[in-house]
């Protein structure tokens, strides 16, 4: 079922990994940037997705949009009907504890939500999201090889951005929750339906336990680091 509603890439014009950052025009940065010889294969709602090459191996990258929704359309159609077999999360996160600063990259082990989105799979409990070990194991030992500060554990995806219920952050922070973001949880449910692989690993831009914020160029620095650990654990895999 190619073109999807929402990616009218041809057959064959996606890759095996894809690279998903939530803003397309990180996307069109990254392919810019990092890959050799880029050619757009997405333009449909702004959703830009592009296939270049990275150490001779072919690589995707494309905006997922903020929040599950999105997340959940884009990496159906690219798993179940485009056969990626790899998604990797590239986005930004808000420090849930101490120890997380801002510029650090956290590797999402598991990715605890809010969110209903576990709802449609009717079962009888509670589904744990979590990465792939495959691509977790490799992307720690990428983050080692760099030399970045890193942390790996539990995150949220939550569903609110400007939460009514001020004290819902603390709750998760209690439980050792290291970051907060938007779309992993639901990407690594989608990963687990269709039996394919998935990762999330994010630069942290906030803090919301000291109010700290990046700017816009240190955002910038500490997401090219970002992205050299996600396009070296794209092509060691
Ligand atoms: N909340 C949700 N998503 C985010 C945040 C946050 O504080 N910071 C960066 N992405």
């Amino acid at each position: 079922m190619i073109p999807t509603p929402h990616i009218e890439a041809q057959s064959g014009h996606i890759a095996k990994t894809v690279l998903m950052p939530g803003d397309p025009l990180r996307a069109k940065f990254v392919a810019e940037n990092f890959l050799e010889n880029p050619t757009q294969f997405n333009g449909v709602r702004g959703m830009l997705g592009f296939t270049g090459k990275y150490k001779g191996a072919d690589i995707s990258v494309m905006g997922s949009g903020m929040g599950i929704p999105s997340m959940g359309i884009y990496s159906y159609e690219l798993f179940n009907f485009y056969n990626v077999d790899n998604i990797i999360r590239i986005g930004t996160a808000g420090a849930m504890q101490p120890e997380v600063q801002v510029r650090d990259i956290v590797i999402a082990q598991g990715a605890c939500t809010n969110s209903d989105y576990s709802r449609q799979f009717n079962l009888p409990g509670y589904f744990a999201p979590i990465a792939s070990y495959g691509l977790l194991s490799a992307c720690v030992e990428k983050a080692k090889a760099h030399g970045v500060s890193y942390h790996v554990g539990n995150i949220l995806s939550s569903d609110i951005f400007y939460d009514d219920d001020k004290t819902a952050n603390e709750k998760w922070c209690k439980l050792g929750v290291l970051c907060v973001e938007m779309e992993t949880s639901g990407l690594y449910m989608n990963a687990a339906r269709a039996s394919k692989n998935a990762l999330g690993i994010f630069t942290i831009s906030d803090s919301l336990v000291t109010g700290e914020a990046t700017t816009s160029a240190e955002r910038q620095s500490a997401f090219t680091a970002m992205m050299e650990i996600a396009l070296e654990t794209a092509v060691s895999i």
